[in-house]
């Protein structure tokens, strides 16, 4: 670019026109840095501050270590972020993609969870199983498919995701004892009866939501010697990660601020409800791991074990 039009024009002020400029340019980048902004020098670009709803773009910039999201391009930003409020709308986009993800951990936790299944299952003929925000069944139903002594209730309230779970299950043994409702887990309540299934299931679901679900209410739906199943996301790797990506059905790319979900007060709220913890476990290998699988056990079926216990111990003697 000539500049000498311009300087010519600006006559002797002209040093002091370009040293006031590059004093504002400086009180900029000062100013920009201190609040946490990014700052890009070209093409020219100040970042919103973190923490404002526009910083959302910023954050969102793919995170090559993050197992829940999709390997995004470089420098690629999505273009709608929700809010866990809008969960349903969020899944509904992503839900013909959802089952892309490339995730070693969350095929671990959901390795963890069927093994928890299996366990139950194995000292119990006809287990019926409630899976809360079943999303499209991918791993833990569909591992199921063949198995004609499980029945199995689906509740989700994204219709996507309830398509994509039948897809997947249709015409498999499963699908004759499948009962699909597509209905939030808060109502859910209403639909089932109480007492009426062996194992409940929260699988990745909590994160999702803006606060935890009724765990009384969820606890009635329990039958005698129940268990609850739930896992979750770290709180530690939330605060690190807390944007989920997803490349949505129509190709643009979308994300969920998920909510983070403390450990210790999913212990706490399930006691309050009579549940008691009989086994956590943590997934992930990394510095921060990945997620948790809490299973906790109605006070009748932890006073079973005991009974159990007793009596093997006095048989050895
Ligand atoms: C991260 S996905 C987990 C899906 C599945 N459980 C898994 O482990 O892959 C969360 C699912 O919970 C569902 N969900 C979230 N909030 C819900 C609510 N209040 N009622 C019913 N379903 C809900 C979403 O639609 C989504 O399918």
């Amino acid at each position: 670019m000539d500049m000498k039009p311009l300087l010519e024009a600006l006559g002797g002020g002209a040093g002091l026109v370009l040293s006031g400029v590059l004093v504002v340019v400086l009180v900029l980048i000062v100013w920009a840095f201190w609040q946490g902004r990014s700052v890009e020098f070209w093409p020219p670009r100040i970042g919103a501050q973190p923490g404002h709803p526009e910083a959302a773009d910023d954050e969102a910039a793919p995170r090559e270590s993050d197992p829940t999201s999709e390997a995004l391009p470089v420098g690629a930003r999505p273009d709608r972020v929700f809010d866990t409020r809008d969960a349903l709308g969020f899944y509904q986009a992503i839900a013909p993609n959802y089952d892309q993800r490339n995730s070693v951990n969350l095929l671990a936790t959901h390795m963890e969870v069927i093994t928890r299944i299996e366990a139950i299952r194995a000292a119990k003929a006809g287990l019926r199983v409630l899976d809360l925000g079943g999303g499209t069944g991918q791993n833990v139903a569909t591992y199921f498919f063949n198995d004609c002594n499980i029945r199995w209730t689906y509740v989700d309230f994204c219709p996507g995701m309830a398509d994509q779970l039948q897809q997947h299950l249709a015409g498999r043994p499963l699908y004759n004892r499948l009962r699909v409702h597509v209905e939030d887990i808060s109502r859910i309540h209403l639909r089932v009866a109480p007492k009426s299934h062996d194992v409940i299931l929260l699988n990745l679901v909590l994160s999702s939501m803006p606060q935890l679900p009724d765990f009384a209410r969820i606890a009635t739906l329990l039958a005698p010697g129940g268990t609850l199943i739930i896992s979750d996301i770290n709180p530690l790797y939330t605060s690190a990660h807390p944007l989920y990506q997803a490349r949505a059905g129509d190709g643009t790319q979308v994300a969920m601020r998920t909510h983070m979900v403390q450990p210790l007060e999913v212990v706490t709220r399930a006691r309050e409800a009579g549940l008691q913890l009989s086994d956590m476990t943590q997934i992930g290998s990394a510095d921060i791991s990945y997620s948790f699988v809490a299973v906790f056990e109605s006070a009748a079926r932890q006073r079973r074990k005991a009974q159990v216990r007793k009596d093997e111990e006095s048989s050895t003697w």
